[in-house]
């Protein structure tokens, strides 16, 4: 059979995400992913910038993550937990709740960051139902926010983010604030909630880096200011740490390094090292309590098919492995460091916002980005694969990169911005 047979009888039938397909340029065949390089059909290679929507953070193929799913795949690749418990679940509910700080201890599993966020959203309300409080129905979420494309994640996104637009009007409504980055900017959030404070079921929000939104970075400050805002009108409080969680911003998590303890935590994306889909919604003892119950009316009613998959708990048992035996989070020190050197020379280019770099995320801000298609095809034209959303040319490499790897990224970064190819 030809070589690329499944790229030409297929693709007709395939909806790829966010792109319109009519004029999008055509997408790459992938036959290999290796360490920190994608492998075209054509045998082209790129080095990756993105780890796969900031999944791959041992790079891809690591040997231990494959051989705990090898395995796992002979012994039971899944079994429902209606009813039903495995070893793989249970290992790792206990190897995160010891990871996260101050209490988030209760694990319940999905198999996407959006619906760990639905997830998240449906126990803080019933969190106040099971305690009596029926009133309390709404969210408070912050401007560049976003927390994925199901419904409810959608209406604690920013509505002007460019997401979601199409859907205004149709979801339902709730808070969206300024992040109080100083005590001034957090007047709107103060405001909100003395007026409706008491209809607020949660407040939401992604730690330390607003990714899609923006790569927009805020710090420890704006995060104890939320918590404290959130406690002083008895709301509870949900970081949302799919992309920050496992030691992109530098630290494990977010909430660790910045010492703000919420709720409920979602995590996703680099829990599984990016090799098969899982998320995970984290309750505090406090939350998971209002729920035990007598009355069988408080349990939480939700159980998405394939919750706790143990290949993917296996795959995410390894990963977690890693962090513990590789150098992780000195490597994130040292990819931080080089790309604060190396992308610093673009602040001097013209068009050029802000640069900006925290943890494994470096983040050129552009006024606009005019042709984003055109500048995404010249990052390939020069081997590496890098998508700009927005206004914003970011890198969010695998933390196992290469400083040589790493470099041909950073340059081609610089190198396209000074071209000026995207107008
Ligand atoms: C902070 C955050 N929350 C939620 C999501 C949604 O995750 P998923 O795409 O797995 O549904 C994302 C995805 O980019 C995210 O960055």
């Amino acid at each position: 059979m030809e070589e690329n047979h499944w790229y030409r009888t297929g693709l007709d039938h395939v909806w790829l995400p966010y792109a319109q397909m009519k004029t999008m340029r055509p997408p790459l065949p992938v036959v290999r992913t290796e360490g920190c390089r994608i492998m075209l059909a054509d045998g082209r290679e790129l080095i990756d910038g993105v780890s796969s929507w900031w999944t791959a953070c041992h790079g891809y193929n690591h040997p231990h993550i494959r051989a705990a799913v090898e395995r796992q795949l002979a012994q039971m690749p899944h079994v429902m937990l209606g009813g039903l418990v495995h070893e793989q679940a249970a290992v790792l509910a206990r190897r995160l709740a010891a990871l996260l700080p101050g209490g988030l201890e209760r694990v319940f599993f999905s198999e996407s960051g959006s619906v760990a966020v639905e997830i998240a959203l449906k126990m803080a309300v019933q969190f106040w139902r099971n305690r009596g409080e029926r009133g309390r129905t709404k969210f408070v979420a912050f401007k560049g926010g976003y927390h994925g494309d199901t419904t409810s994640a959608m209406a604690v996104s920013d509505p002007d983010a460019g997401f979601h637009d199409m859907f205004q009007g149709v979801l339902p409504e709730h808070f969206v604030v300024t992040l109080p980055t100083g005590e001034e900017a957090g007047a709107e959030l103060e405001s909100v909630l003395r007026r409706h404070g008491g209809q607020v079921a949660a407040l939401v929000v992604e730690p330390l880096v607003q990714g899609a939104g923006g790569m927009r970075f805020h710090d420890a400050a704006t995060l104890k200011r939320i918590r404290a805002a959130a406690d002083r009108f008895g709301c509870l409080l949900i970081f949302d740490e799919i992309f920050t969680g496992f030691g992109r911003t530098g630290a494990l998590f977010a909430c660790e390094a910045s010492g703000v303890v919420p709720d409920i935590v979602t995590l996703s994306k680099a829990l599984t090292g990016g090799t098969l889909p899982l998320a995970a919604t984290v309750a505090s003892r406090r939350v998971f309590e209002a729920f035990w119950s007598d009355d069988p009316a408080k349990a939480l009613m939700h159980g998405p098919t394939y919750t706790g998959n143990a290949l993917a708990c296996a795959a995410a048992i390894a990963s977690l492995d890693l962090f513990e035996r590789e150098p992780r989070l000195q490597q994130v020190a040292a990819i931080s460091a080089q790309m604060a050197t190396d992308l610093a020379p673009c602040r001097a280019l013209p068009r050029v916002k802000d640069v900006r770099v925290l943890g494994a995320i470096g983040a050129v801000e552009m006024e606009r980005i005019g042709d984003i298609e055109a500048m995404r095809a010249r990052f390939v034209e020069k081997g590496v694969f890098v998508r700009p959303f927005g206004n914003v040319v970011y890198l969010a490499p695998p933390f196992t990169i290469a400083p040589d790897e790493l470099s041909l990224l950073t340059s081609a970064v610089l190198g396209i911005i000074e071209e000026g190819v995207a107008g």
